[in-house]
């Protein structure tokens, strides 16, 4: 609820609804923008993701700092992959790809951006 807060209240009015229950502090998600959403659990290790989407946005927080650097090497290669040109990839506050060998260009310290 507190991270929903900072968001405009354009996007707000637009995206978001009230809990079912009142007395709970959630909001829910809006129900068009709701089926756009699904949920897979998949292993970063694996040789293929078993996805074949590419994506405009990855977002892959937290997680890479807990990788050796050949490790986290490939995965950035996997996800470059999956990314549609000029599509971006996020990662943590506290994570870094410097001194990986990506063709990803470093828009701000934590979003790189694959060439259009
Ligand atoms: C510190 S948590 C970060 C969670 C979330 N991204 C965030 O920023 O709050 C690290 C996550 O990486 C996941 N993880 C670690 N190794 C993984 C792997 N090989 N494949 C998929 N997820 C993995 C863990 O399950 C855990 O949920």
């Amino acid at each position: 609820m507190q991270k929903v807060e900072e968001l405009p209240m354009q996007i707000k009015k637009k995206y978001l609804l009230k809990s079912k229950d009142s007395r709970k502090n959630l909001v829910r998600i809006e129900a068009d923008l709701r089926s756009m959403v699904s949920f897979r659990q998949l292993n970063l290790m694996d040789e293929k993701f078993g996805l074949r989407e590419a994506f405009d946005v990855i977002f892959c927080r937290n997680v890479i700092h807990y990788f050796d650097h050949p490790t986290k090497e490939r995965l950035i290669n996997k996800f470059y992959n999956h990314l549609i040109p000029g599509g971006f990839l996020f990662i943590g506050n506290s994570e870094t790809l410097d001194k990986i060998n990506t063709p990803l260009h470093q828009i701000t310290p934590t979003i790189y951006q694959m060439p259009i």
